[in-house]
């Protein structure tokens, strides 16, 4: 585990489910944003420790709150509060954000995240994307990543995918064990 990060840029994480994803993005990605706010999508988080809406993750984001999870997987209250944590992102006060369970929000392109994904980096704002199924995440999204790490993925489309950016290695995925993975 020695790739680096651009913690202004975005990075993606596929892989089925149980393949390790979460777990790397913990183990990898986070000890290398430093001096960075990291705020979390998570539809999976326990609700009792994240905010339900865009508005009272955005509020809590204003005041300065460090630990922040959004714990729903709704388009219409993740987008907005990745596009939230984007806008307050600045040099002064820069913010990672880690979007777990993407495919459930990230499925097609909107305006908020074309405004994010092509409007320069100017804000110092890092991405994580990790999700169960790339192909269910708009490639203009996809394409945006400077690192992609595969881990096990088993459906022939996803394998299919992967196997456009890493060649014919993708087939050894669907082999993986947990935290077994390719970068790219
Ligand atoms: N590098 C690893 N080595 C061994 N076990 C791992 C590793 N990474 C994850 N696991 C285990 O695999 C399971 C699923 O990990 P998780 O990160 O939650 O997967 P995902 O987010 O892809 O569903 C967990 O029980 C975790 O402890
Ligand atoms: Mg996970």
């Amino acid at each position: 585990m020695s790739e680096t990060i651009n913690t202004t840029g975005v990075t993606c994480i596929w892989g089925g489910r149980n393949s390790g994803k979460t777990t790397l993005a913990k183990r990898l990605i986070m000890p290398q944003v430093k001096g960075q706010r990291i705020v979390v999508i998570d539809p999976l988080a326990n609700p009792d420790e994240g905010h339900a809406t865009a508005q009272s993750f955005a509020q809590s984001l204003y005041a300065g709150e460090r630990l922040l999870t959004l714990c729903n997987g709704n388009a219409s209250e993740a987008i907005p509060a990745i596009y939230a944590a984007w806008a307050h992102s600045s040099k002064d006060n820069p913010i990672y954000i880690i979007c777990d369970e993407a495919p459930a929000y990230m499925k097609t392109d909107t305006p908020h995240l074309n405004r994010i994904m092509f409007q320069g980096r100017h804000r110092a704002f890092g991405m994580a994307i990790l999700g169960q199924k790339p192909t269910a995440v708009s490639a203009n999204i996809r394409s945006q990543a400077e690192l992609t790490f595969w881990m096990r993925l088993t459906d022939f489309n996803d394998v299919d995918t992967a196997s456009k950016m890493i060649g014919p290695r993708a087939k050894e995925l669907a082999g993986f064990s947990a935290g077994q993975y390719i970068s790219h």
